[in-house]
């Protein structure tokens, strides 16, 4: 049995009573990861990438199927498996340091003092090293995201789901974030789940690639990146990078264009 493992999972939207549409947002999703992978989601903007993640950390129930974690259903959110935004949602008024710190703080840890040593040791890791009192508004969008993935780091998760984390960045901070990423990866080897739609982000990071369709979501392809590590920038240029890419590039423009310009297609919602 895989580590995490998703079976058959269906989501309909809109079965809370209220009136209204129920949209069918995830159909049949299967896929496992193993313990300590890098398993990247890829597909159109809306289908059901983020419910997929949601589903995984508890905040979602699926409507029919199972997902099981470390042979255990998972019935809602737990620290160990983290969630890790596009937006990185500090306190305005805390500094980077009492940012990282408040999770031990409100959870009354022991030991606050290996706490700290944590703190200063992952703060090192991002680059953060020197910037402890700095106020958010100080940083730049990188370095803010650096802080919210310290802060998520500092529980120790088993699990990251990773929305679109670096979606809002620059290119340049981008491939900086995702090599620190690879770095983070390297030393604490945490499972992630990586939500993208950029072909070279999920290429460079992941193991797999699990190739979605428009919605309803559904598992169209599965893709094993079978390039070594560590990685740096050079591997996308190798002629494996630049096929996988062209591979991929032609699965997304698929389901780009039987949306494009064409109605949704409505037999998929449901009328409630
Ligand atoms: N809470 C919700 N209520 C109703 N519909 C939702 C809700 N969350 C997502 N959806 C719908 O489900 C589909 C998948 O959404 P989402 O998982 O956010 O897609 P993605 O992250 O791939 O862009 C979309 O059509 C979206 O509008
Ligand atoms: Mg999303």
């Amino acid at each position: 049995m895989a580590y995490l493992e998703i079976s058959g999972v269906d989501k309909v939207f809109g079965t809370d009573g209220k009136p209204g549409q129920k949209v069918l947002a995830l159909e049949g999703i299967n896929f496992a990861v193993e313990q300590g992978e890098i398993y990247a989601l890829l597909g159109p903007s809306g289908c059901g990438k983020s419910t997929i993640l949601e589903i995984v950390a508890g905040f979602e129930r699926p409507t029919r199927g199972t997902v099981l974690f470390d042979g255990a259903r998972i019935t809602g959110p737990e620290p160990e498996r983290a969630m890790v935004f596009q937006q990185p949602n500090l306190f305005p008024w805390l500094t980077v340091i009492d940012n990282v710190m408040f999770g031990p703080r409100v959870q009354g840890q022991s030991d606050m003092r290996a706490a700290a040593k944590r703190a200063g040791h992952l703060l090192e890791i991002c680059g953060l090293g020197g910037f402890e009192k700095r106020y958010p508004y100080q940083l730049s969008g990188g370095m803010r995201q650096r802080v919210a993935i310290v802060r998520v780091l500092m529980n120790n998760p088993r699990v990251l789901l990773m929305d679109e984390p670096f979606g809002a960045l620059d290119a340049l901070t981008r491939l900086t974030m995702q090599e620190l990423l690879l770095a983070i990866w390297g030393e604490l080897k945490p499972t992630i789940i990586f939500v993208t739609h950029d072909v070279d982000e999920a290429l460079f990071l992941a193991d797999r690639v699990g190739v979605m369709s428009r919605r309803p979501g559904r598992m169209k392809r599965e893709v094993g990146v079978e390039i070594g590590r560590p990685r740096d920038v050079d591997v996308m240029i190798t002629p494996k990078f630049t096929a996988l890419k062209s591979m991929l590039i032609h699965e997304l423009r698929n389901e780009a264009q039987a949306t494009d310009g064409a109605p949704q297609d409505h037999t998929k919602i449901l009328t409630g």
